[in-house]
């Protein structure tokens, strides 16, 4: 069975108060009409601990936005899964665009990536997604089909159903412009052939496919019903409470 997800992508953004009545402001704001819908927040590093402690007992999760694949060693400034699965989190963040495009991530270390955090019993949330010359010229199926031979078809098929996917056109990321419910389908639909194709269909079919970019509370509940859109990745919308809870509510 896939799961609704919901999560947020806090980024650089909310320091360890702010964050904290973030969540607050989350979890107040859940009601029944929420139930159903796995919500996870991404606060930066410094703020996890406490995030963990006051998400507990609510239906708010952990993730970490980043890991280094490595278990410990010389790695200044690097954080890695077994310290971040140690303080309670659940989820990390791997191969988001903005680590690709700014800190040199590829697919060699997005693959280290995945397979150390589902060696600590992380649950990765995987993005891939085409930047606007690969949509304008046609190229976004190619790109992503590449993205998850190299990046996700090393698992085994219980690792695989391990991952939540997150479809993020880059084009689309923090630009005000999204996907059409249909292009965001169209993706998704073959994203979900990809994974049939490797895995079965059983493995495709419990697989959470999110979509990621300019997903606003305006626009969630109709992307949100296509079929193969499992929930959504939120950057900017996910930093206010009310914003983040409406977008959780479109699945109703
Ligand atoms: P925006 O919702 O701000 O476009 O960001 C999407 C994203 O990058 C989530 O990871």
């Amino acid at each position: 069975m896939r799961k609704k997800i919901v999560a947020g992508n806090w980024k650089m953004n909310k320091n360890l108060s702010e964050g904290l009545s973030l969540i607050e402001g989350i979890k107040s704001g859940l009601t029944a009409a929420h139930k159903g819908v796995d919500v996870i927040v991404s606060p930066p590093y410094v703020s996890l601990t406490e995030a963990v402690k006051a998400a507990a007992g609510s239906a708010v999760k952990v993730s970490a936005q980043n890991c280094h694949q490595e278990e410990n060693g010389a790695y200044t400034g690097e954080i890695s899964t077994g310290m971040i699965k140690a303080i309670g989190v659940e989820y990390v963040i791997i191969g988001h665009s903005e680590r690709r495009q700014y800190f040199n991530e590829n697919s060699a270390s997005i693959t280290k990536k995945i397979n150390s955090a589902l060696a600590k019993g992380l649950t990765p949330i995987y993005c891939n997604g085409e930047v606007k010359e690969e949509r304008e010229s046609g190229k976004h199926f190619e790109v992503v089909k590449r993205q998850m031979n190299d990046e996700l078809f090393h698992l085994s098929a219980e690792e695989v159903k391990k991952v939540v996917i997150a479809y993020e056109p880059v084009w689309a990321i923090g630009t005000g412009l999204t996907a059409s419910p249909e292009q965001a389908q169209e993706i998704h639909a073959y994203l979900r052939k990809l994974l049939t194709d490797k895995y079965g269909e059983a493995v495709a079919e419990s697989i959470s496919i999110l979509y990621g970019g300019s997903c606003k509370p305006d626009n969630a509940k109709e992307i949100f019903s296509k079929k193969d859109v499992d929930g959504g990745l939120i950057g900017g919308a996910a930093l206010k409470a009310e914003d983040f809870l409406a977008i959780i509510a479109a699945f109703n």
